[in-house]
Order: structure tokens, then sequence, then C-alpha cells
């Protein structure tokens, strides 16, 4: 059997006294409803006069008990106030205000009736027939709550066909047959399995064809994110990316990108054969990575770059014929879009913008124009490409991403575009991934998905105003003997109402919510420490909060005391917070739609937790037990701040952060082609080298150290002297994983055997 959810109906009161008729009017209804197997979740205002989002999300229809006289008694927001902020959250769901016609004390204002769905007068129908039309309201509302796709496969479930297709499963049977499958079945829930259909089911339509409820969620999901196509991606955005790539490019192309770029581009550029350019970003003293200086996107520059390193003479033949901007950076740079548009125009026709972490822009203004999707579509602009993981900081399951596309001066066609879909596409795509971007479409729809939004970047600003609340207290109270945390953005930010210049730390709310000049970075101010940027150019995205620990000065060299970033992140790791990023001294949280409100405040307390340990000199056997136990000879006798002041002094020492800034500074040269690296890797024509004999040496394969995430050696890139900075940054990280067992860092590229780095390099002739 499907498991059908009961109607539920979510009842706001504001208790009067309990003999109060209209009390009992209610109770009755009450007993009604659950006697017809309807759920009821109650929530008493006046002793919690916050709405809970989640009991709004769940409920079917809503139930508002209201006495004007008691709300003046307890201090909760007036029926208006009340049913204003439901109809933000939820324009559609059904709301009942009920009341007591006899001695009534609500009196029923325009406002109220615009807002609530009816007015039930408790005296005048019978409880029996006023849960009927809760429940009637209730049911017509949630068919109407589902999008296309969902809706059509929440129908299809119920139909109970015995199936001879694929999935071999058959809506979770095969699993009933073992132990093990019987727990897997039951621990996801049956639905999931019934849900997970095959296309031969022709009524739910095709992702390759893109036809049917599929189409129609794909059209749905089209007007919702502002595209004129989009496609629905059941491999993330690595491989929206590839797609792109596939549909545009072609074996020679020259393809101007982003050198803060995901590996799916280096891999669209190894399977197309392209010729990559690359724009290079700037860095500030914390490892972070700025924007691409538009001084360096003006077509005079970009036909500089072109000639530059691969000796390709400019015709108009070989114009880049696509340009890959990855938006916003991981960090949360986001730059003016239309600005873009224009400056990279110049010199192609087509602009992919990697926006991987970025689907939610659309939906609050503070983003207005800092997105791919932005405005309107330019009929002589270039052709635009978004791609998005829905799945990262929308509700989508893993993998599920969306391409969208925005016409522009050069051809869009579907049917050729979709011969380079189809090659990535698997024939049985995840129903249950479509289904979750059908749904995160619903949630954005309107103006539910701006609050959704909205409340991400509250709590963002909330946590990020607590922070520098705590350092400027606690500096103040002991000036350069305590320490705290800093957050990466700015001390000072302008009204634009008044023009009043305030702390951060004092800013109201609503202003840090609203304004987009707050998080402009400006030219010269010293916080983000990027040194070419245009006014109004890049924008620090709230929701993506870096928080800094203490080692670095303000002209990026080391200071003397020190906490790398690394130790807070495991002791955090310890406590299960998770941070998403972790730097040498940064840590990057993600303020997510999943981040509910005051779950920063856990964050902030095991914050302190860390301090209180670091600062009473705790032993690491008791701060961080695992280090101990696992390498005992390394960390038996150490303190948690020993171990941080030892690291500090080895980072420092080594100058580790000069080194990485050296690195990615040092735009490698190109000795051969992707494809052609790739094509020799695989034939076996390469060859395990160290790291410490890799002077000189061509690399098989890209080399991507997490973070910062941005290649430091793309395939067929020559690794340059063994004193040059990519190696010696490469030596450094080997070094430090050696002395510090436990904070081995990831690097994609680098195998690591026993301790020592080696890499995959073009074999060398003889
Ligand atoms: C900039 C960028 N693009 C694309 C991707 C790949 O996205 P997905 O995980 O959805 O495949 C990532 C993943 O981290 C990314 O950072």
């Amino acid at each position: 059997m499907i498991e059908e959810d009961p109607i539920t109906v979510a009842v706001f009161t504001l208790p009067v006294n309990p003999g109060d008729p209209q009390n009992r009017s209610l109770n009755r209804i009450l007993e009604v409803l659950e006697e017809s197997g309807i759920r009821i979740r109650n929530q008493e205002l006046a002793r919690d006069p916050e709405l809970s989002v989640p009991l709004l999300a769940e409920a079917d229809c809503i139930l508002v008990s209201w006495d004007t006289a008691a709300d003046q008694l307890i201090r909760v927001p007036a029926l208006p106030g009340i049913l204003h902020e439901i109809r933000q959250y939820n324009e559609e769901i059904p709301v009942f205000v009920i009341g007591d016609s006899g001695e009534s004390r609500v009196k029923i204002t325009l406002d109220i009736m615009r807002e609530a769905t009816e007015y039930v007068w408790t005296r005048e129908d019978t409880p029996g027939f006023l849960a009927g039309r809760l429940v009637s309201a209730g049911k017509k509302y949630r068919d109407s709550v589902s999008p296309p796709f969902f809706r059509a496969i929440q129908e299809f479930s119920r139909e109970f066909e015995y199936s001879w297709h694929t999935p071999g499963h058959s809506g979770g049977n095969a699993f009933m047959k073992s132990p093990a499958g019987c727990r897997f079945l039951r621990f996801f829930g049956k639905n999931l399995f019934r849900a997970d259909l095959s296309v031969s089911v022709k009524e739910l339509g095709s992702l390759l064809s893109h036809t049917g409820p599929i189409g129609d969620a794909e059209e749905f999901a089209s007007e919702i994110f502002g595209s004129d196509r989009t496609y629905f991606v059941t491999n993330g955005t690595s491989t929206a990316n590839r797609i792109v790539f596939l549909g545009n490019v072609a074996a020679g192309d020259v393809v101007l990108v982003d050198r803060n770029c995901h590996k799916s581009i280096e891999y669209g550029v190894t399977m197309t054969g392209a010729v990559p350019v690359y724009l290079i970003p700037q860095w500030n003293r914390y490892g972070i990575i700025g924007p691409i200086p538009a001084s360096s996107l003006a077509p005079e520059r970009v036909r500089d770059l072109v000639r530059d390193p691969l000796q390709i003479p400019i015709t108009p033949e070989n114009a880049p014929v696509m340009a890959v901007i990855t938006n916003s950076t991981y960090d949360g740079l986001c730059y003016r879009v239309p600005v873009l548009n224009d400056l990279l125009g110049a010199s192609t026709d087509r602009i992919l913008y990697d926006e991987a972490w970025f689907a939610y822009a659309r939906f609050s203004p503070l983003y207005s124009d800092r997105f791919a999707l932005c405005g309107r579509k330019d009929p002589a602009g270039p052709l635009i490409f978004a791609t998005q993981s829905t799945h990262k900081l929308l509700a989508a399951l893993s993998q599920g991403s969306m391409l969208h596309v925005r016409e522009g001066r050069a051809p869009f066609e579907h049917v050729r575009f979709n011969e380079a879909f189809m090659m990535f596409a698997s024939t049985s795509p995840s129903y249950p991934i479509l289904a979750s971007l059908d749904i995160s479409t619903k949630m954005m729809e309107g103006e539910s998905g701006t609050a959704l939004i909205t409340g991400c970047i509250e709590e963002a600003v909330r946590f990020r105003r607590l922070m520098a609340r705590f350092l400027r207290d606690i500096s103040a109270a002991s000036p350069g003997t305590d320490w705290w945390f800093d957050v990466w953005q700015p001390e000072l930010v302008t009204d634009p109402a008044t023009g009043k210049t305030l702390a951060f730390a004092d800013a109201p709310l609503d202003l840090l919510r609203d304004s987009a000049s707050c998080w402009t970075l400006r030219p010269g101010e010293s916080w983000h420490g990027f040194p070419d940027l245009e006014p109004d150019y890049c924008l620090l995205d709230p929701v993506k909060v870096t928080v800094i620990t203490p080692g670095i000065r303000e002209d990026g060299t080391p200071d003397s005391k020190g906490i790398p970033a690394l130790i807070v992140s495991k002791f955090l790791e310890s406590r299960g917070i998770i941070s998403e990023k972790t730097g040498d001294y940064t840590l990057l949280f993600l303020f997510s739609l999943g981040v509910s409100k005051g779950r920063s405040g856990t964050l902030v307390s095991e914050l302190f937790e860390f301090k209180r340990h670091f600062d009473q000199s705790v032993r690491l056997s008791e701060a961080l037990p695992s280090l101990p136990e696992q390498w005992p000879d390394r960390y038996r006798n150490t303190t948690l701040k020993g171990l941080a002041e030892e690291m500090h002094r080895y980072m420092s020492g080594r100058r580790m952060e000069e080194l990485l800034r050296a690195a990615y500074a040092a735009a490698p040269e190109p000795a051969i082609g992707y494809a052609e690296a790739y094509s020799r890797f695989m034939k076996g024509d390469v060859e395990r080298v160290p790291v410490s004999r890799m002077g000189g040496r061509v690399a098989a394969t890209g080399i991507v150290p997490y973070p910062p995430g941005i290649p430091l050696l793309l395939p067929g890139e020559r690794a340059g002297g063994l004193q040059g900075p990519v190696l010696q940054y490469l030596l450094a990280l080997q070094e430090f994983d050696r002395e510090f067992p436990g904070f081995a860092h990831e690097i994609h590229g680098i195998e690591n055997s026993g301790g020592e780095f080696t890499a995959f390099c073009i074999r060398e002739p003889g």
C-alpha cells in the first residue's frame, strides 16, 4: 500500500478562558477532525508567539482561533499581523479564522477578509459541518500544491500496477526477500521505492525527449527561474557543465576559462579538445579567491590573452566561442552580471555562468543583478547558460541540478543541444531526484520563495553580527591580550537611506538583510584585501560566511601567534559541526535553506567551547582524543593550545600562505593540450613521479588542492622548476602532512604513498 499522509490541520490558538463558548466549540471541531483521522498540530500563540515554519509547511489547512480582547492582554501580534505573516509564507493555503458570533470580539476588518479564506462563526454551524469544510479545503489545497512531475508520480504510485519493467526491485518488493534488503526498505520508507520508476512508465514522460510530466516540470522550472529553457540534470552540475561544453564547443575552439573553475570544466575542455585560455582571479591575504579584475576582461586585453600562451593568432574564425565564469565563487563573491555580459560579450557570443553555489539568487532582491538570468533577455547580448546545483543550497536530492538557457544573439537550437544532453543522460534517470527538482522549483514559487531565502540571509546576518559584537566586546575588555574569531565582512556599513555609517556589529538586521550596498566590495577597503576592483563590481553573499582564525596580519604576513583553522575545524567536527571548507586560517559556513532559525547559536557556542579549551590549555586527550588515540607518540603530551601554536609556528616559518599565493600566481606553461594529455594517460604513456622529482615535467592530470579547489596544474601543463612556486608549494604541503598526521590535505591528482606525494606525468622520450 502506498503510505498516504493524513490531511493535516495546523491550529493556532490564542486560548481564552477554558469555559468560553468559543473554546468549547473549537474543542468540539477538533474532536470531530480527530475522529475522522485528520492530523491536528496545535500552537498556542500566547506561549509561543512566533509562527512555527515547520508547522506551516506541514499543514494542508490552517485554523486560527482568535479573540481580540485576549490578544490585547497577551503580547502577541494582532490577528491581521498573524494572517499577513502566514500569507507571506504561503499565498495559497486555506486559512479559516474562527470566532464566536454571539459575543464576538473580533472585528472583521478588510485586512482580515483579504488574507483569510473564510471566517467561521461557531454558533451558526455545527462542528461536523465546519470540520467538513476544513477537510475539503485542505484536500483541494494539497492536490494543488504538487508540481507537475511530483503529482504524476504520486498518482502513478497509487495505481498498484504489476510491474514487469525496471527497476528490478519492483516498488521495493525485491528488497523484502532478504534481511538486509528489508532493513534498507524500512530505513528509506516504501514510497521512495514506489516512486523509483523507469522510462517504461509512459505516463511520466521522458527526460531524454523532455516530454510528459517531466517536460512540464522543466517548463515550470524555466518559468520560476526565468530561463527560456531549462533542463533537469540528474548527475549534478559536474554533468551540466560538460553538457554545455559538448553542446557548444568543438575541437580546436578557443574558450575563455575562469582559472577558478571546477574540475568538470577541465573535463569539458578535455572531451571537446577545446583550447582553454585562462582568466586569472585575484587572491587576498587569507587565500580567498577573488573576482577576475574587470580591467582584464576588456576585449583588447582578452585578445592579448588569446594570443599569449598558445601563440594562436586571433582571426575572426578562432574568436573565443564561449567564456566560463564561476558565479558565485565558493567563498560567496558574485559579479555584477550585466557588466560581465558587456565586457565578455565583446569577445564571445556565449557565456556559461557556473552557478553551482547560487541557485537561490533569483529569490532575493539583494542579488538583483548578480546572477546569470537577471534582468531581461537581450537578443543582441551573448547566449547565456547557467548551471546550478539545486541540491547544494536549495532543497533537492544530491545530484539534482538544473541547466538554464537564456537566448541571445548566438543561435540556440534545442535539437542540436539535446544531442549533447543525451550524451550524458542516463536512460534510467532517478525519478526521486527529478521529483526533488520539481519540488524545489515549487518551493521557490511566489512570495514563499523570497521568504525562504530572506530567512537564510537573516540567520546568516544574525550570526555575523553576533560574532562581530563578541569580537568587539572581547577586544575592549582585554585589549591585545584576549582573542576571538573574526568574520570576513566589512567593519563599517552605510545606510543608503540616511547616508549614516555604522559599525557592522550595530547595524540593524533589516539594513544588512536588504541593502546590497552593505555587501559590495569597495575599492581600497582593507577588509576584503583585493587590489583590483571596480566600484560595485563584486558583492559578498551574506549567506556564505567565512570565519577567520587568528594568525594573519592585515598586510598578509603571519602574526606572532595564531590558530590554524584545521585545528578548529577538527574540534568542531568532533562535536558534530562540519564546516563546508577549511583554509589555513579560514572556515566557511553555508547558511543554506536547511539551516533552521537559531541553529547558528549552536555554532557560536561550540566556537566558545573551542576558545575555552584553548585558553585553558586543555590536553588533547580531552579536547581532541581521536588524535592521541591514533598517533599516541606524536600527540600524547600535547595540549590543544600547544598543538595550535606548534602548527602556526610551522606554517609561518615556512611561509605557507606566501607559497600558496606564489604558486597560484605562477601561470604554468601549457606544453600539450588536455585532450592529448588524456589520450597519453589512457595509452599508458605516463609515469608516476614523486613531486620532489617533477621539475620540468608535464602533468598528465589536473592537480587540485582542496581548498582552494582551484587547479594548481592542469593536464598538459609544465610543473616548472623544482625551486619554482608550484612544486615548492606541493612540497611544503607534503612536509606538512608528514609533520601533522590527522591533518592531511586533500589534493586531487596527487597520491600520498607513505608520506610521499606522487603525480602522473607524461612519459619523457628515452
Ligand atoms: C563551481 C562548481 N561547479 C560545479 C560543481 C559540481 O557540482 P555538482 O556537485 O552538482 O556536480 C562544483 C562542486 O563543488 C563547484 O564548486
